[in-house]
């Protein structure tokens, strides 16, 4: 499967403070099963996880070492997808609507979107420091950019949620990760 989706260009307009949407963030789980739409998909990834200063290689998330080593994976109603910062655009893991088996949770598969953060294995194998304390980094990595979601989604008036309930077999599976890839955390928004 090599479909790819190019992503509008982000847009920087009709956004809140950031002190706003922090104060306003709240875990929502009633969701109206709406789709997004492509220009706010666009923004969410962007803002996660994007690219924001090409020349040095940094993105809107920090890593521990700038390893990138945390994946974003979008799943919607057609499709999972991984989010290519460099490109802006995803690439589709497989098509189809697999947001009930992925949510657990009966109201996670209303979310028009569940966004997965992923340890890659590979992309943390430069991390220099002591590998016994690479998971706690991988954890914390995944947690902010989890957290870039949620506040992006609070700030266009869109509800989300931290989900840490997730079968993690079968998102792996879903996903096509490696054997050694780490699922983390999910977020679902709509
Ligand atoms: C790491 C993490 C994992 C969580 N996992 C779940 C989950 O699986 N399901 C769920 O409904 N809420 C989950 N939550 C949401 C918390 O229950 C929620 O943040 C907490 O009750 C505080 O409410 P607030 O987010 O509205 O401030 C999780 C939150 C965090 C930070």
């Amino acid at each position: 499967m090599s479909d790819i989706i190019r992503l509008p260009e982000v847009t920087f307009s009709d956004t809140m403070k950031v002190s706003e949407a922090i104060a306003r963030r709240r875990s929502i789980r009633n969701y109206d099963g709406h789709a997004l739409s492509l220009q706010d998909l666009a923004n969410l990834c962007y803002f996660s996880a994007g690219v924001t200063e090409k020349t040095r290689g940094l993105c809107a998330n920090p890593t521990a070492c700038n390893c990138h080593e945390i994946d974003l994976y979008v799943v919607t109603e057609s499709s999972c997808a991984r989010y290519m910062p460099e490109e802006h655009a995803l690439h589709v893991v497989e098509n189809g609507d697999f947001r009930a088996e992925m949510a657990i949770q009966p109201f996670a598969k209303e979310a028009s979107v569940q966004f997965i953060y992923v340890c890659n294995a590979k992309s943390f194998e430069k991390f220099p420091g002591e590998p016994s304390s690479k998971q706690k980094y991988a954890h914390t990595d995944a947690a902010i950019m989890a957290t870039n979601t949620c506040l992006f989604a609070t700030s266009i008036g869109l509800g989300s949620v931290m989900r840490g309930m997730f079968d993690p077999a079968v998102v792996s599976a879903r996903l096509k990760l490696a054997a050694e890839d780490e699922v983390v955390l999910t977020v679902s928004v709509g």
